[in-house]
């Protein structure tokens, strides 16, 4: 490797990190705007005190190397050495401060409980004056226009929730529920991923964050909270029945249909979802088809078993029910 390529190589990351879909930099909403904002005015000032610095270092032992007078000494250690780091840092902390009431404020019509679990996301939506959770998974849906309230939580292990385009990260405790609320700007896809070591598939355990205008986020809203579709084709058919006759149900929900469990994501409506497998695939029936005969080489650790034992044409029917589930 050339000289020039690490170079090269690391302002190409610090570029493509300033922007995107998983950057803190790349704001979409209000609370990402404040800390995009915060660093971009702690950059330019430690820009500033670097050259200053640096320019001062330079006048004593270059420009003006004689040994300054008791007072002028004097002078500058009160001055750059009490005086100014205290306003410049009385001023960041009352910025800051007064920031927080605003970021800890909660939301308003809606609530969305998240849940981390390994290594997935539980999403249940709880719109205002509802007390039915509207199950969901991997994937976090708000719309713009309002504050909206996370209540988080985890089911084993300590994780942590972030969107970066959307604001800061809160931990996810078991047996201690956390809050933090949200109100996102821009309508978009964005990335969210775990922030909290929590085991081999942390760095697998991503998240999508949907931005909606207001009226977009209540139509699908109100889909999300309908039975799933009946499968229509002879295809989807079969895929019915290799999904009962395997027992899917005993984990995963499919809302309409016999299948009712609980341990693993509610598949009512997978289909419409962006990704799958908790943002590491997307969502396009040969990835169904790759997750679902072996999720452990995707996902180490994953809870769910393989179906390798199936054949090429039951595992497309199953990928093909699936897709549907819209
Ligand atoms: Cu969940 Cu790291």
């Amino acid at each position: 490797m050339s000289a020039a390529r690490p170079g090269l190589l690391c302002a190409a990351l610090l570029l493509s990190a300033c922007s995107g879909e998983q950057s803190v930099l790349a704001p979409a909403g209000r609370d990402a705007e404040v800390l995009a904002t915060l660093f971009w005015w702690m950059l330019g000032g430690a820009v500033v005190l670097w050259l200053l610095m640096n320019g001062l270092f330079f006048y004593v032992t270059r420009i003006r190397p004689q040994a300054l007078s008791p007072r002028a000494a004097e002078a500058l250690i009160i001055g750059g050495g009490i005086v100014f780091p205290t306003v410049v840092l009385a001023a960041l902390l009352s910025f800051a401060l007064s920031e927080m009431p605003k970021q800890r404020e909660p939301g308003e019509n809606l609530t969305v409980r998240i849940t981390g679990e390994s290594w997935w996301w539980r999403v249940d939506y709880l719109p205002e004056g509802s007390d039915t959770p509207i199950a969901s998974a991997n994937e976090l849906r708000l719309p713009t226009g309002q504050r909206s309230e996370l209540k988080l939580n985890a089911s084993e292990v300590i994780h942590s929730f972030w969107i970066p385009a959307l604001g800061g990260k809160t931990d996810m405790i078991p047996g201690r529920e956390t809050r933090m609320s949200l109100e996102p700007t821009v309508p978009g896809d964005y990335r969210g991923q775990c922030a909290e070591f929590c085991g081999e598939s942390h760095a697998l355990m991503a998240l999508a964050g949907v931005v909606m205008t207001p009226d977009d986020f209540a139509a699908w809203l109100e889909k999300q909270a309908a039975p799933a579709a009946l499968p229509t084709s002879a295809e989807a058919l079969r895929g019915l029945a290799v999904f009962n006759a395997e027992g899917c149900g005993g984990c995963h929900a499919v809302r309409g249909t016999e299948a009712a469990g609980t341990v693993g994501p509610d598949l009512t409506h997978l289909g419409g979802r962006v990704t799958l497998a908790a943002g590491i695939l997307p969502m396009e029936r040969d990835a169904l088809i790759r997750w679902i005969r072996d999720p452990g080489a995707l996902k180490p650790g994953a809870r769910m078993p393989g179906y390798d034992h199936l054949s090429d044409a039951e595992l497309s029917a199953l990928a093909t029910y699936l897709e549907g589930l819209e």
